[in-house]
């Protein structure tokens, strides 16, 4: 089949995930490469409707592929949502005679992209770009890779004061609803106890397992809770209720979101970016590119967005190998 494409534009939307812009990189190059021109579409969905588009060439993404944020900037647009503002948007699309879009981002990101491809016509495919690892049909998302090095390397500092001072930590992270983040950094960080969206630990059971523990020596813990579980602080304070427990909460927080893109994250975007553009030249679109065990493919949006076939399991096996590491 012929291309069609001419023009792509690309844009970054939702919270930005290290690796982005390595994603941008490869998108515009691989474009370029096969003849296509490249608008870069500033602020995501607030600036397609803004008709904050510029055009891209091979040096506008150099030097960015070591580089975390998007230098495309990135926002939440609450007018995408309406009629009026996807309305706007597509008049940009169609007035820079852009063809298709590669749209990097995650959940929130790709059901409008599913809705442009849908309701108007404007074919797009979709790079999972959050540290949440919170899609559907992909074993990661660019930027989840990063994320737990950066938990991790918090939760090791902490490990140095919380052993020092024999204390117990409540290290609050990321993740929405997804347990991800705190299940690989709690494996990783050899934490004692995880607190994730599903999890039905007490707070009385982590109690008495803290009296026993003390009972063998154990005279420090680490424990980690997801951000969808609940609030470092709340539970801190719930742990130290009725107790001698010295308990500290910590809110990791943005700077998960931050920092270089560590290899794994860079090659996934690089590998993801072009492989983007080939599907777009084929014709597909309403699809985000996934990997599957090393392997690249496409998702429909509505699979990736709403079916979460994975994981509970994989969850529980990695909890538990925590715990029975942590004694
Ligand atoms: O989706 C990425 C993420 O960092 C989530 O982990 C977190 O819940 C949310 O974004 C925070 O959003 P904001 O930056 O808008 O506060």
């Amino acid at each position: 089949m012929p291309n069609k494409i001419k023009t792509i534009g690309v844009l970054t939307s939702g919270g930005d995930s290290p690796g982005m812009n390595a994603a941008v990189r490869s998108v515009v190059r691989k474009a370029i490469f096969e003849g296509i021109a490249v608008k870069g579409i500033l602020r995501g969905y607030e600036g397609m409707i803004k008709g904050e588009v510029i055009d891209m060439n091979s040096r506008s993404v150099s030097n960015i592929l070591g580089r975390g944020g998007t230098i495309l900037k990135t926002a939440r647009s609450k007018e995408f949502m309406t009629e009026t503002g996807q309305e706007k948007a597509v008049r940009v699309i169609k007035d820079h005679e852009i063809d298709g879009l590669v749209i990097i981002g995650g959940n929130g990101s790709f059901q409008g992209a599913h809705i442009l491809h849908d309701k108007w016509g404007v074919p797009n495919i979709g790079i999972p770009g959050t540290i949440d690892n919170d899609l559907g049909y992909t074993d990661y998302t660019v930027g989840s890779h990063t994320s737990v090095d950066t938990v991790l390397d918090a939760v090791d500092k902490i490990r140095d004061t919380v052993t020092s001072m024999e204390r117990i930590y409540v290290v609050e992270v990321m993740g929405r609803k997804e347990p991800y983040i705190a299940v690989m950094a709690g494996l990783a960080g050899g934490a004692e106890e995880i607190l994730y969206p599903g999890s039905e630990i007490s707070i009385e059971r982590i109690k008495k397992e803290i009296d026993s523990a003390e009972k063998s020596g154990k005279m420090s813990w680490i424990i980690i809770v997801s951000e969808g579980y609940g609030k470092a602080a709340e539970i801190a304070a719930q742990l130290e209720e009725n107790t001698k427990y010295n308990v500290r909460g910590i809110t990791l927080g943005h700077v998960q979101r931050g920092g270089k893109p560590n290899a794994p994250d860079r090659i996934l975007a690089s590998r993801m970016g072009a492989f983007a553009v080939s599907a777009l030249m084929e014709g597909i679109s309403d699809h985000m590119v996934a990997v599957r065990s090393m392997e690249l493919k496409l998702v429909p949006y509505e699979k990736a967005c709403f079916e979460r076939e994975k994981d509970i399991e994989f969850h529980r096996q990695l909890y538990d190998l925590t715990k029975l590491l942590a004694t």
